[in-house]
């Protein structure tokens, strides 16, 4: 059926122009916005939200590997109607320098002084992926690159992963949580760490759990001993679950018992992501106590008929069992479906 004049998706008004590097740029009423727009653009076909990027040109600038992000970004865009330029860092372009008062006599041959300003004339906006270094953690909780770009751009700068934050991935990920569940209110989500062998950095838990407690979800975060996401992040979720609108509220559960978390869960999200407590060194003798912390059957049969999780890419036999990852609970494809229908939500209004 062609909708009706009616029924043709609103773009969220208020994020027109703006950057968006974490959740936390998003209130309440624009979460929803970005949902029902999605949700729009899901049912309704690719043209559904029109052509509002015409003539619009988003930098994809990448100091990291991506699948997803590159992808499901490049068609977003298209399909609005814009165009996108993809630009690796140190392998096509100028390997970029984002600390101040450095003596550039090393690799770098840009300093992002000047990179960003002058993008920021040929560009409509740009989004960037920029990992954490993962030597100090009071550095990469700084987000020095992401910042950097703010700082220096005079378009809207889009989060595509940094040090700390991948809100896009957060976008997704509720979306997913709503279709499969039916909302958010009462449903028991489940950050789970998983063992892996590389110690990964926090941006996806970060952003997920930040995300869960803005949506009101009872968000449980079950991780063994020294593996809590930081108390910066911790904080800003009490904040949420403290600060929701209407009844009945989420909750807050840290908890290092697994029993007690998959019991009832609605969702179960895996990820796996360093130590606090060893951060910056190698975590090979810890990490061989952890290798049970894998999702198995075994734990999913534990749940209220969970739904699994993953932002991808996972490593099959470590994070996750086949069995599982191989079942009707696994949701990790629609969920990286997803990606795509909020990232055009979110450019739809920023280009509104
Ligand atoms: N989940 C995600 O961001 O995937 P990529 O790293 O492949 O972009």
């Amino acid at each position: 059926m062609t909708p009706s004049f009616a029924d043709k998706p609103k773009p969220v008004a208020s994020l027109k122009g703006r950057s968006f590097l974490s959740t936390e740029d998003l209130s309440h009423g624009e979460w929803q916005g970005l949902l029902s727009l999605a949700k729009a653009a899901k049912t309704q076909g690719p043209a559904s939200l029109g052509q509002p990027m015409l003539h619009k040109t988003v930098a994809l600038v990448f100091f990291n590997p991506s699948l997803r992000t590159r992808v499901s970004m490049t068609v977003a865009i298209s399909q609005l109607g814009g165009q996108s330029i993809p630009l690796e860092i140190g392998a096509g372009s100028w390997d970029l320098e984002h600390l101040t008062g450095v003596v550039m006599d090393g690799a770098k041959s840009e300093h992002i002084k000047e990179a960003v300003p002058v993008l920021s004339q040929y560009v409509d906006a740009i989004a960037v992926r920029c990992f954490p270094k993962q030597k100090d953690f009071a550095v990469d909780q700084q987000d020095e690159i992401l910042q950097a770009f703010r700082q220096y751009a005079t378009v809207p700068v889009i989060n595509l992963e940094s040090a700390f934050w991948h809100p896009c991935q957060a976008l997704a990920d509720m979306l997913t949580i709503e279709e499969c569940r039916g909302g958010f209110k009462k449903r028991k989500v489940v950050l789970t760490w998983a063992n892996h062998p590389k110690t990964l950095p926090h941006a996806v838990p970060n952003s997920f759990a930040l995300a869960a407690c803005q949506m009101g979800c009872d968000f449980w975060l079950v991780a063994p001993e020294g593996y809590h996401l930081d108390e910066s992040v911790v904080e800003k979720c009490r904040r949420y679950v403290k600060e929701q609108g209407g009844e009945p509220k989420g909750e807050l559960v840290l908890t290092h018992d697994r029993e007690a978390a998959y019991e009832g869960a609605d969702i179960i999200y895996a990820k796996s992501w360093a130590s606090r407590e060893h951060y910056g060194r190698p975590e090979g003798e810890n990490r061989q106590g952890l290798r049970d912390w894998i999702v198995t059957p075994e734990w999913m049969a534990k749940t209220n008929k969970a739904q699994f999780m993953h932002c991808l890419p996972v490593r099959r036999g470590v994070v996750v069992a086949d069995a599982v990852l191989d079942s009707e609970r696994s949701i990790v494809i629609p969920q990286a479906a997803n990606r795509l229908f909020m990232q055009k939500a979110l450019l739809a209004s920023i280009f509104s």
